[in-house]
C-alpha cells in the first residue's frame, strides 16, 4: 500500500469543459481525478475520451448505474459499449461495480497499465459482515475493492470502523457517506484507504463529499497519519459546526497531532463503541446532548454540578473513562462583560429563552453575576424544573410569559436551537417584542443573524452574537485537549467581523 492515502477530486459537472475548469481550479490539491461519465449530458458523454490527455493527472473512469447513486439509466450492454470504447483511452483505473462481469473490458485496461476498482454501495447501512464483503470483491488479483456505504446510525458508524480494523493493512477504499460517514472520509490517513473523494461545491459527486481546500484548509488532511489523535464535536445537527475549524487551525498552529472532526450523534448510546474504536480523548457536546452525557462521566467538576449540563468531555487515555467539565459558563460570561462594559452590574434582570443545557449554564452564570432571571421555555415542565433548581422565575413560551418578560428585559438570552441552520425560518418567541433598550445575546451562531436577531436589531437593541460565545467556551476546551493556550493570533482572525 501507499504511505499516503490520495485526493480524488470527482468530476460531476455535465459538460467536459466544465469538468476540465473544476479541475483547473483545485489544481494541486488534489492527486487524481475521477471523470464520473454519468453525470454528463447525453452528447458529452461520448467526448469523455478526450480528458485523461487534457489533465495531466491519473483519472478514475466510472460510469455509474442510478442504483448505485450514479445517473446511467441506460442498459447494461449499453453500459458496456460505452466504457469499452473509452477504455482506451488512456485512464488509470476503471471503477466497475461488484456484479459487473467485463473480463473483456477489464483486460483492456489493465494491458495499458491501468487498475481496477472494483465497488460496492449500500444505501441502507453498514452490513455486519462488511470487511468478508469487500475481500471477496475482487474478480480478479490486483483489483482495488471499494466500498461505500452509507451509515444510519451511531451503531452502524461503529461497524464501518470495526472493518476498517478487520481490514488493516489490506489495499481498499473504504468510506462512509452522509454526515454520519463523513468522520471517516477525513480519517482516511488513519484508518488506512486508498483514497479520500472530494469534489467541488458546485457539483458534489456524492453525500458528504468536500471540496479539496475544505479538506486542507478546516481538517488538515495532509497531515493526518495512522498516529494522528481523534477530537471532535457530538450532536445533532452537527455539520455547521465551526469548532472543527476553531479547533484543527489551532492544532496546526502549536504542532498537535489531532484532528477534530464533527460527529452527527442522535443515539447517544450508541456513539461510545465509536469514541473507543477511534480513541477519542476529547469531545465537544451540543445540542441536544448536554445533559445525557452526564450520565456517562466518571468524574466531573463543580461547574458541572452546579449547572447539571456539560459541554466538554476529556480523558486520559483513549478507552479510559470520561472526565466532564462546563466551559460555556465562562464563554457566556466574557462577551456579557464586555457588552456591559467590563462587570455585570448586581440587580441586572434577563429572560433566558430556552431550558437546555446551554440554558442551564447561562442562568447559573447570570445567578452567580447576581441577576434577576426569567426563564421563558416552549415545554412548562421543562422551564419549570430548570427555574426551580435555580431559584429563578419562569413561564412559557407565550403571552402570558412575554408580558411577564418586560419586567425582565435589561438582557434577552436566546438559547434554543431554534433558527439554526438548516431550519433558519425559526423564531423562537415571535411574539416577543423588543423596546429597543434590551441587550440580545443570542448563543446561536449559523447563521450570524438569526429571524430573531434581525429582529432585535431592527428594534435597536444592542445584540451579543453566539460566535464571540462559542470561541469563547472553545478557548478552555483547547486547552484542556492540548495543555497549550490557543494562539491569540488566530483567536484574533476568529473574533474579527463579530460586531
Ligand atoms: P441544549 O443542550 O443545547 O440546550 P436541548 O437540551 O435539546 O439543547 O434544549 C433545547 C432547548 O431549545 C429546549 O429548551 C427546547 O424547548 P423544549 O424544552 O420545549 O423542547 C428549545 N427549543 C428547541 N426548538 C425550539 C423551538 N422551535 N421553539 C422553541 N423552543 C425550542
Amino acid at each position: 500500500m501507499r504511505d499516503r492515502t490520495s485526493i480524488c477530486l470527482c468530476l460531476a459537472a455535465e459538460s467536459i469543459e466544465e469538468d476540465l475548469r473544476i479541475a483547473e481550479e483545485h489544481r494541486g490539491r488534489f492527486d487524481l481525478l475521477e471523470l464520473r461519465v454519468d453525470r454528463l449530458s447525453a452528447g458529452e458523454a461520448g467526448l469523455a475520451g478526450r480528458l485523461p490527455a487534457r489533465v495531466g493527472s491519473p483519472v478514475i473512469l466510472t460510469l455509474r448505474r442510478t442504483r448505485e447513486g450514479g445517473k446511467f439509466g441506460g442498459s447494461e450492454q449499453e453500459r458496456h459499449a460505452l466504457l469499452s470504447k473509452l477504455a482506451v483511452s488512456g485512464f488509470a483505473y476503471i471503477d466497475l461495480e461488484e456484479d459487473f462481469d467485463a473480463s473483456d473490458l477489464e483486460a483492456r485496461v489493465t494491458g495499458r497499465g491501468g487498475r481496477v476498482i472494483r465497488s460496492m454501495h449500500d444505501f441502507t447501512g453498514v452490513p455486519a459482515d462488511l470487511a468478508r464483503r469487500v475481500t471477496s470483491l475482487a474478480h480478479h488479483p490486483g483489483e482495488i475493492p471499494k466500498a461505500a456505504l452509507l451509515p444510519k446510525n451511531a451503531a452502524d458508524l461503529v461497524r464501518l470502523l470495526a472493518a476498517f480494523t478487520d481490514l488493516e493493512g489490506v489495499e481498499k477504499i473504504l468510506l462512509g457517506m452522509g454526515d454520519t460517514g463523513f468522520p471517516t472520509r477525513v480519517l482516511a490517513p488513519r484508518l488506512g484507504s486508498f483514497l479520500c473523494y472530494t469534489s467541488a461545491a458546485r457539483a458534489q459527486a456524492a453525500p458528504g463529499q468536500v471540496d479539496p481546500l475544505t479538506l486542507e484548509r478546516t481538517y488538515n488532511f495532509r497531515s493526518i497519519t495512522p498516529r494522528t489523535q481523534v477530537y471532535g464535536v457530538i450532536g445533532s445537527p452537527i455539520m455547521h459546526s465551526l469548532s472543527p475549524l476553531i479547533h484543527n487551525r489551532g492544532f496546526a498552529a502549536i504542532g498537535f497531532d489531532a484532528v477534530y472532526l464533527p460527529f452527527l450523534v442522535d443515539d447517544l448510546d450508541g456513539f461510545w463503541p465509536a469514541a473507543d474504536c477511534l480513541e477519542i480523548k476529547g469531545l465537544s457536546v451540543t445540542v441536544p446532548h448536554k445533559q445525557a452525557v452526564i450520565s456517562r462521566l466518571s468524574g466531573r467538576d463543580r461547574l458541572v454540578e452546579s449547572t447539571g449540563a456539560c459541554n466538554t468531555l476529556t480523558r486520559a487515555q483513549g478507552k479510559g473513562p470520561w472526565q466532564g467539565t462546563n466551559t460555556d459558563v465562562e464563554g457566556f460570561l466574557a462577551p456579557l462583560r464586555a457588552a456591559l462594559g467590563g462587570a455585570i452590574p448586581r440587580g441586572v434582570s434577563a429572560t433566558v429563552i430556552g431550558a437546555g443545557g446551554a440554558a442551564r449554564a447561562v442562568v447559573h452564570a447570570l445567578k452567580a453575576a447576581g441577576a434577576r432571571v426569567l426563564v421563558l421555555n416552549r415545554t412548562a415542565e421543562r422551564g419549570r424544573e430548570l427555574a426551580e433548581a435555580f431559584s429563578v422565575s419562569h413561564a412559557g413560551l407565550d403571552e402570558p410569559g412575554f408580558l411577564q418578560a418586560r419586567d425582565f428585559g435589561d438582557l434577552i438570552v436566546q438559547t434554543t436551537s431554534a433558527g439554526m441552520s438548516p431550519n433558519i425560518a425559526a423564531d423562537p418567541a415571535p411574539g416577543l417584542a423588543f423596546s429597543g433598550r434590551e441587550i440580545v445575546y443570542e448563543l446561536l451562531y449559523a447563521p450570524p443573524t438569526t429571524v430573531f436577531l434581525q429582529r432585535a436589531l431592527a428594534a435597536g437593541c444592542r445584540v451579543v452574537r453566539g460566535r464571540k460565545m462559542l470561541v469563547g467556551q472553545a478557548m478552555e476546551q483547547f486547552r484542556l485537549f492540548t495543555g497549550s493556550i490557543y494562539p491569540a493570533d488566530l483567536r484574533a482572525e476568529l473574533e474579527a467581523d463579530m460586531d
